[in-house]
């Protein structure tokens, strides 16, 4: 049976054979653990962590030290949050976006109990978030700002020079969950003022398993604390023997991302291009819900309607698509996200993410464009008999 076309990368993309290749040795032959180096299999793997690090300092502009491991966004998400309650009592107030992912909305709440008040800024009908609106809602109190790069539902990116230069001058510090950027897009913290960074391999070719909080070395230190306590690994901040094939293969993955990066985001742009005119010119009815010059190259976000994602999902059988996020997907549901647009009902239940990547050919998209024609055409001949 033939494999499903995949357009569903902003979920998680596949290993890189190169990223694989590179991790193999260090599951049988290269086993040691990092922490014990008194001896060479030991000191072997902290080679190769080092490496990595600094694969993924460079693709972020940062300095090694700066490079915390940990399982993955969402506990990144989880530390650069839960990890600042030191700031209590004189800092008490968080601040975020309606369309941010779970993992930052709930870790921001999570600060609730223990005193922290948390603000939840709206967007605007194209998932932006009003800088001025961030300016008047900072005060003496604000601990943290967290706004994401690239929303994962509908690809807009949100202004983060402006925001990052914005915290700087009130002193705050910036957070910016880059999932959704991390090796498709120019990620330069310092240029960004940023100041904590979530990032995660399964969503650029690396293993699912491992990601990374960037920590700003400053004077002082951002007094973060760790949320996984034990043997001290990661300066004290996240405990555990180190993911070494991981690891590796997460720096083989920003080596390989940053390389590409400018070739690939340009033919991902043409592409995700082709793919929006092709539907467009046959189905003129479909609505953009973020305009493609201020989007990821890599997300296509339209709406249908009149007919339902559930109906568009079902039909679609030979594209591997999401309805947004895996937490909304195909529920039926509108997505928080989408409520947070405003979007009408029309619009928000009737919603398809595109999603392209590294193995995304022209062939594909033409023959996505041509399924979307011809199934909403079948849809819309054979109205449902199903509440949705
Ligand atoms: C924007 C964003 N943040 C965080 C995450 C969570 O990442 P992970 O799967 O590494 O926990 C995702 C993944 O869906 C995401 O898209």
């Amino acid at each position: 049976m033939r494999q499903p076309v995949y357009l569903d990368y902003s979920a998680t993309t596949p290993v890189d054979p190169r990223v694989l290749e590179a991790m193999l040795p260090w599951f049988c032959e290269r086993f040691g653990n990092p922490a014990n180096i008194s001896h060479s299999y030991g000191r072997e793997a902290l080679q190769a962590v080092q490496k990595a690090r600094q694969e993924l300092a460079k693709l972020l502009n940062a300095k090694p030290h700066e490079i915390v491991f940990t399982s993955g966004a969402t506990e990144s998400n989880n530390l650069a949050f839960k990890g600042l309650y030191t700031l209590l009592p004189e800092k008490n107030q968080v601040l975020t976006v309606a369309t941010e992912h779970k993992a930052v909305l709930c870790s921001a709440h999570a600060l609730e109990a223990q005193g922290f008040e948390v603000e939840v800024l709206p967007v605007n009908r194209q998932g932006f978030v009003d800088p001025g609106l961030l300016a008047e809602k900072i005060s003496p109190r604000t601990a943290l700002v967290s706004v994401m790069m690239v929303n994962n539902e509908i690809g807009n990116l949100q202004p983060i020079a402006e925001i990052g230069a914005l915290c700087r001058a009130h002193d705050v510090l910036f957070h910016c969950d880059a999932v959704q950027g991390g090796g498709k897009l120019p990620i330069d913290v310092e240029a960004l003022q940023i100041d904590l960074l979530s990032l995660s391999a399964h969503k650029m070719y690396g293993p699912k398993g491992i990601g990374c909080l960037y920590l700003r070395h400053r004077d002082p230190l951002i007094p973060l604390k760790a949320c996984i306590e034990g043997g001290g690994q990661e300066g004290g901040l996240r405990a555990g023997t180190l993911n070494i094939p991981g690891i590796v293969g997460f720096g083989k993955a920003a080596e390989l991302a940053l390389a590409e990066l400018e070739a690939e985001r340009l033919r991902l742009q043409t592409l995700r291009n082709q793919l929006y005119q092709g539907i467009l010119n046959a189905l003129p009815e479909v609505y953009l819900s973020t305009p493609l010059e201020s989007s990821s190259p890599a997300i296509l976000h339209l709406c249908f309607p009149g007919l339902s994602k559930g109906r568009l999902i079902v039909a679609l059988t030979d594209l591997a698509i999401s309805a947004g996020s895996a937490c909304s997907s195909a529920s039926g549901k509108a997505s928080y996200v989408l409520e947070a647009l405003g979007l009408e009902s029309d619009l928000s239940n009737n919603a398809l993410r595109f999603s392209l990547g590294r193995f995304t050919t022209a062939t594909e998209i033409e023959s996505a464009i041509h399924s979307v024609i011809q199934t909403v055409a079948k849809l819309k001949a054979k109205p449902s008999k199903l509440p949705f």
